[in-house]
């Protein structure tokens, strides 16, 4: 009997993928599409009816053990014949009924074990009956077999692949855990990945798999090596022991040109790069490559020697530009910095004029800060790159003067002003600007639709001497001094807390144990901000020093301590430039959501994004706040976007930013939405951040009334 069920479900497969596949109703690559547009055909939902939209059903992830603490679910979901794949926030991978929101069924790549961590999305590969989904955790690729959820044996070693091996270094030394989901061009995955911020991270060398066998065909070495163009841009032996350069935001790609373009992080170690003298190519560079190759086109560089972890964050979108009524197919690239950049998709060529300006040298010894950086003198950058006194917050006297007496200690000579011990304004902050979201285009109108954020950081830079040199060091130094850099200030530096608000972390073994801890650490809690950006390494030496575990060793790292140069570290990094109530320390609005047109370089319209009411003074605009997910539009005239603190997921006519409706999420959607049809309705779908009573979190979908 089952084999009858098989093979009529094989000739039910067969039948659905001819060449002529419609693939206008599903949402088969993450972003919608290999351009990365974020966009959809599907126009039932529109302008007149989206009021009435309603949840239709909603999927609530039961992986996650009691006890564990939600962490951001960013999963941009793909629908192909009516089942949506997610991964959830822990990184198990799902089917799910498209229709109706039921398991199909689940896969733990991690088979028992605790594992996690952040992943964007899947990808859906196919060649006549045999469809996979290609998905990563850890550091390992798998292959699963679409129908049912089993990975697939004869790819890789059992079905899946170790990405630190194949990277020209020892793999026990680094991690590779790629975030965003990799992109198929004919039989080839192409994947990034990502990689310490540290000192010792892995080099981050795009690679590319044949989906069939999960061979290795081709590298793209991100850090050039000698007889490669680039290699020039480093010291002679920096490809042995540099990292980063890496592709964590995802790809996108121009199927007919065979050209996949690949933004790319900076350097590590990210604040500062005495070890790693001159420009550093491919470092902060889109990168245009041959995707059957790997052969480079062409690139451009955004920001040179990078000090300031200004990573390309976001696939570029493929876009089509019009010059004196010609049309130029392009490639539009969003920054953490503010600048959208925009770029002949064949040549390289910038469609506005960038210049090359000077800017501040480094007061910090053995940095050579590069004298010059990029600055597209159009598009109007779309996040602030200054804080003069009235960007300083207003939303009262006391916030006011607080930053302001702050801001009269720190260095700052505009955008581009090296990290320095007495503290260095950073604006915008790493967070951006636009972060991984990216943009969303319209094909019809030319806009460009993005979100962005308004958050400046402050870098402190921190000699690290001989004898608190990371490297050489047991786990448990390491970890205590990880320790007093991140927790300190709250747990105190002799781990007694401070009480009430703060616990003290001394004989924490009687109460967590250290995958809980780390747990804890990842997601945050109660009033503790998350540290998911630790890295493995970082993660792991904490543990030692706050469970006592005076005699772990600490893993190799890539360099011996001979080699490894004298260090500074940003002790301030990835922490928000706040006011004393923990507002942003500048004016709203501080988050926006921008619609360009793509053609002239002009804005038709730019928004805040989400609202605080309690800071919002009588007639204002809405504040705006931190985002942290993309937009999606549709030809029914609608951006649909989340991405705010405030479980809003809002809809905005795309011609003029008028808002027209919204509605509260179980939780944040830190994730950019998916639409598709199935049986004829229309479906919105999104992934929401969970919350202590059901950690997990979930996928909500959304539909007009049935009978309509
Ligand atoms: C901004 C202040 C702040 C920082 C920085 C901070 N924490 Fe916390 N932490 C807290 C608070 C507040 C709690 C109690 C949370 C609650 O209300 O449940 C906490 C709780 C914890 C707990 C649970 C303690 C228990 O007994 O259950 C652990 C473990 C922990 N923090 C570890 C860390 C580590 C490791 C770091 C550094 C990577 C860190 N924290 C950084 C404020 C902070």
């Amino acid at each position: 009997m089952k084999r009858i069920v098989n093979a009529l479900l094989l000739i039910l497969l067969m039948g659905a993928c001819s060449p002529e596949e419609d693939l206008s109703h599903a949402w088969p690559v993450y972003k919608s599409d290999p351009e990365s547009t974020s966009y959809s055909p599907l126009d039932q939902i529109n302008r007149s009816n989206v009021v009435q939209l309603e949840v239709a059903w909603t999927y609530q992830h039961d992986d996650v053990p009691t006890g564990t603490h939600y962490g951001k679910y960013e999963c941009n979901p793909i629908i192909v014949d009516d089942v949506l794949y997610a991964t959830s926030s822990r990184s198990w991978l799902y089917a799910i009924d498209a229709c109706t929101g039921e398991k199909r069924w689940a896969f733990d790549p991690f088979d028992g074990e605790r594992g996690g961590g952040m992943k964007r999305g899947v990808t859906y590969w196919r060649s006549g009956s045999d469809g996979r989904i290609l998905f990563t955790a850890g550091h390992y690729l798998f292959a699963v077999d679409a129908q049912t959820g089993r990975p697939i044996p004869t790819f890789g070693t059992d079905g899946r692949i170790n990405l630190n091996e194949d990277l020209g270094v020892d793999p026990d030394s680094v991690w590779v855990i790629p975030t965003s989901p990799g992109i198929i061009y004919e039989d080839l995955l192409i994947l990034g990945s990502e990689v310490s911020e540290s000192y010792g991270a892995a080099p981050g060398h795009i690679r590319a798999y044949q989906v069939q066998t999960g061979n290795l065909v081709w590298i793209f070495h991100t850090i050039p090596q000698p007889g490669e163009p680039g290699y020039e841009t480093w010291p002679p032996d920096a490809w042995k022991y540099a990292g980063g350069a890496n592709n964590w935001g995802g790809m996108s790609l121009d199927e007919e040109r065979g050209i996949v373009y690949a933004p790319l992080g900076s350097p590590t170690y990210d604040f500062y790069g005495a070890d790693r003298a001159g420009q550093n190519l491919y470092g902060n560079s889109l990168v245009a490559l041959d995707a059957r190759t790997g052969a480079l086109r062409w690139h451009f560089q955004t920001v040179h020697h990078d000090l300031w972890d200004y990573d390309l964050p976001a696939p570029p979108t493929l876009v089509t530009v019009e010059r004196n009524g010609r049309k130029i197919d392009a490639v539009s690239l969003t920054s953490k910095i503010g600048f959208l950049y925009l770029f002949d998709r064949e040549t390289g060529e910038p469609l506005f004029p960038i210049e090359e300006q000077p800017v501040p040298p480094s007061g910090v010894a053995g940095e050579q800060a590069w004298p010059t950086q990029p600055f597209p003198l159009r598009p109007a950058p779309y996040a602030r790159q200054d804080m003069t006194s009235e960007d300083v917050t207003n939303i009262s006297e006391e916030a006011r003067d607080a930053v302001r007496s702050r801001l009269q200690e720190l260095r700052f000579e505009g955008l581009f002003t090296p990290p320095d011990p007495r503290g260095t304004l950073m604006i915008p902050g790493t967070r951006g600007g636009s972060e991984w979201g990216g943009s969303a285009y319209d094909p019809n109108s030319g806009l460009l639709i993005f979100n962005a954020n308004e958050s400046p950081e402050i870098m402190t830079l921190q000699t690290q001497g001989p004898e608190t040199q990371i490297r050489g060091q047991s786990l448990y130094a390491r970890g205590e001094r990880y320790y007093l850099n991140y927790c300190a200030i709250c747990h105190g530096g002799d781990r007694r807390g401070q009480l009430p608000a703060n616990p003290a972390l001394l004989g924490l073994a009687t109460r967590l144990t250290p995958k809980e801890t780390i747990s804890k650490i990842r997601s945050g809690t109660g009033r503790m901000p998350s540290f998911d950006h630790l890295n493995q390494e970082q993660e792991e030496a904490i543990i030692a020093f706050l469970f006592d575990l005076k005699d772990k060793k600490a893993a190799p790292t890539r360099m011996t301590e001979k080699e490894a140069p004298p260090s500074y570290r940003n002790i301030t990094a990835y922490s928000f430039f706040r006011d004393p109530e923990g507002n942003p320390a500048v004016a709203p609005p501080w988050g926006t959501l921008n619609a360009l047109n793509i053609s002239t370089g002009e804005y038709a319209w730019q928004i805040p994004l989400g609202n605080h009411p309690q800071w919002q003074t009588a007639g204002a605009p809405e504040t705006g706040m931190e985002n942290w997910g993309g937009p999606m539009l549709t030809a029914g005239g609608l951006v649909f976007i989340a991405a705010t603190k405030d479980k809003k997921l809002r809809a905005f006519d795309k011609d003029t930013g008028a808002r027209l409706w919204e509605t509260t999420l179980p939780g944040p959607g830190y994730a950019t939405p998916s639409t598709y049809t199935c049986h004829g309705r229309q479906f919105v779908v999104i992934s929401v951040t969970g919350d202590e009573a059901a950690p997990g979190g979930s996928i909500v979908a959304f539909a007009l009334p049935q009978g309509e």
